[in-house]
């Protein structure tokens, strides 16, 4: 195995296992109720799998801060930096991040008119449309009625909802700017990186500060924190549309080449299009389920001649080594090690 491969290994564990955990504690925060129909639609993709890194960079910041051993203490009894109260419950606030980050992908399916995600149809397909509104709807609230519950400090707690409430009216703006995007063919990179931004990394920025707001950590600290979640969310979110053109269906678990078809402007494209490519013409259809794994391919081979994968590869690496840098207000310990690792995996990732 190379020092590379034994990295890889070490962050997947470390992914695993707390995904383990928050795999078992979301059916107890989330539990199916009457209506059971619509608390069925909104459990459906949470149990249908995900990679859980929102809350892995939340409970490795909760305890690369608390300076703990990782895995060793107990999430729901988590230790804070102050007296009052000495615990939170650190595994709350993961889950609820990763509720919101649910009710984001109902919803974006939606618009996106997307067939399949984590390799099974999305809500509105299982479902219909009525549904996928409201599991989204339902998500979203019980996001922050979970979060309401880590039993820290009232000051603290307002802010860690301040901080949620906040995230998902950015998230909306970044949406509404994705969606606008599809009719326009001078967006700048710069534009991209202020999309991106609001529509992926303020949840990575959330999910790196929300720890230390509710464990008592001080405003530099919370404020480099949010720093490299959105340094290293946009390069995730830069990753992400590299893998929508690279990565066959099956394994990505949602639609290979949907970005292309759905006229989305991605940093690939809006590179490629400054060096001249016919971004239009690409692929042919409108619809995510006519386009050809031929077709894919023909495009990226137009891409990768322009540059533009390399291009937006070279501005993730970019933006996750920034990421890193401001990681240095957190003690030196594995948790930041790994904190470290995550940041390079966001954008190593095959899927
Ligand atoms: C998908 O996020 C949505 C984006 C912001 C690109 P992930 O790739 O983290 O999806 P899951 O949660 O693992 O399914
Ligand atoms: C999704 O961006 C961002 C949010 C869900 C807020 P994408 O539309 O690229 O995500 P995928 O590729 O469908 O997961
Ligand atoms: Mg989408
Ligand atoms: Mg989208
Ligand atoms: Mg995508």
């Amino acid at each position: 195995m190379t020092s590379f491969e034994r990295r890889e290994q070490a962050v997947l564990e470390a992914v695993r296992e707390r995904r383990e955990l928050v795999n078992d504690a979301i059916p107890e925060e989330l539990p199916v109720q009457c209506p059971e129909r619509l608390y069925e639609a909104s459990r459906y993709l949470l149990d249908a799998g995900g990679k859980r890194l929102r809350p892995t960079v939340l409970l490795t910041v909760a305890e690369a801060l608390a300076d703990v051993d990782p895995l060793s203490g107990d999430y729901r009894q988590f230790p804070t930096l102050c007296t009052d109260p000495d615990t939170v419950d650190v595994m709350d606030a993961a889950v609820s991040v990763e509720v919101i980050q649910s009710f984001t992908l109902i919803h974006d399916d939606i618009m996106d008119d997307d067939d399949l995600r984590r390799g099974v149809p999305a809500v509105h397909k299982e479902y219909d449309l009525e549904t996928a509104i409201l599991a989204g709807d339902t998500l979203y609230s019980k996001a922050f009625e979970i979060m309401l519950e880590t039993g820290a400090a009232p000051e603290r707690t307002v802010e860690a909802l301040d901080v949620l409430a906040n995230t998902c009216t950015q998230i909306c703006e970044g949406q509404s700017l994705d969606v606008d995007f599809e009719d326009r063919e001078d967006v700048t990179p710069e534009e991209y990186l202020e999309m991106v931004e609001q529509k992926t990394a303020v949840l990575y920025a959330a999910s790196a500060c929300l720890p230390a707001i509710l464990l008592g950590a001080d405003d530099e600290t919370v404020d480099a924190l949010y720093g490299y979640g959105l340094d290293v969310g946009r390069a995730f979110q830069i990753h992400d549309d590299v893998l929508d053109l690279t990565v066959p269906s099956e394994k990505l678990g949602k639609q290979r080449g949907s970005d292309l078809v759905e006229n989305k402007q991605t940093l690939i494209t809006v590179h490629a299009r400054e060096q001249g490519v016919d971004i239009d013409g690409l692929v042919e259809t409108d619809d995510v389920d006519d386009v050809t794994e031929a077709e894919v391919d023909d495009a990226v081979a137009a891409l990768e001649a322009a540059g533009s994968v390399a291009y937006a590869r070279e501005t993730a690496r970019e933006l996750v080594d920034r990421g890193k840098g401001r990681l240095d207000v957190l003690p030196e310990n594995e948790a930041h090690d790994l904190l470290l690792e995550l940041a390079n995996f966001l954008i190593e990732r095959g899927y």
